[in-house]
């Protein structure tokens, strides 16, 4: 399958509902309200993956700009995102790129979609000169090992390379440390739990050695991913 990475557009919205129905089968889609919200807020932060044969979108990510001074660590999806509309947006003051969204349909899943999907978001972050991405990567595995470990033994299992993570494992691989733990992140998702990692990537090219201190000390562990780009 060839896949080619562009910016949303309002008509990309029946392919959106349909990858989001794939992925997260009986759960509420993205409305046509929020995503033709993020196209009026932050357009260049909104991408879809395209099959270049059949024009089936095959693979999303959707971002927003916070001042992250605004925000706790503690705060929930519905905040960070307000409520899914992202009109919280604020370029003016903000430098984090806050990751809200980011799927690949599973039939697509495993070809390198995802990593294209984060490389977009690397390189605006860069363009503009933005410090870091934020995201809160729902602990989906944790469900399983919920009766043997705390979610923080969940967590230091992943980053040390004992354990796989199919959503924290991935993000991880792009280049993202753990800064802390959450939970309630997503209601109502049985397989997290509602626990959820935040996480963070660093813009290089802008940060200052105070930029790497934030974040809960115990996770800043090396692992078999720490260097990864
Ligand atoms: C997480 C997700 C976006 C990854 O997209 P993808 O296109 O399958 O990922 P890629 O093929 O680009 O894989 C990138 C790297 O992550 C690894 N990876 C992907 N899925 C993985 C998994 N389930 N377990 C372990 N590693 C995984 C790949 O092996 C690859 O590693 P490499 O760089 O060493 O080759 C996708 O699986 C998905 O949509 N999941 C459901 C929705 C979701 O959980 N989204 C995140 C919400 S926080």
């Amino acid at each position: 399958m060839t896949v080619a990475i562009r910016n949303s557009q309002s008509s990309d919205y029946p392919g959106i509902a349909g990858l989001c129905a794939a992925v997260y089968p009986g759960s509420p889609t993205w409305q046509k309200d929020q995503i033709q919200s993020h196209l009026n807020v932050f357009p260049q932060g909104q991408w879809v993956a395209e099959n270049t044969s059949t024009k089936e979108i095959v693979g999303m990510a959707a971002s927003l700009i916070l001042n992250w001074d605004d925000y706790d660590f503690e705060e929930n999806w519905r905040d960070f995102t307000d409520h899914g509309m992202f009109t919280n947006h604020d370029p003016t003051n903000g430098k984090t790129l806050y990751g809200a969204e980011v799927m690949v349909h599973p039939k697509a899943q495993g070809q390198g979609i995802g990593k294209m999907l984060y490389a977009e978001r690397r390189k605006l972050v860069r363009e503009m000169k933005l410090l870091r991405i934020r995201a809160g990567a729902r602990l989906r595995g944790y469900g399983t090992y919920a009766k043997e470990w705390t979610p923080e033994e969940y967590v230091l299992r992943l980053i040390r390379g004992e354990l796989f993570d199919p959503t924290l494992t991935f993000q991880l691989k792009q280049g993202f440390r753990v800064l802390s733990l959450v939970s309630n992140y997503l209601r109502h998702d049985p397989e997290s739990l509602g626990f959820a990692a935040v996480i963070e990537w660093i813009n290089d090219d802008v940060a200052k050695p105070i930029d790497y201190l934030r974040g809960n000390p115990k996770f800043k562990i090396d692992g078999p991913w720490s260097k990864a780009k």
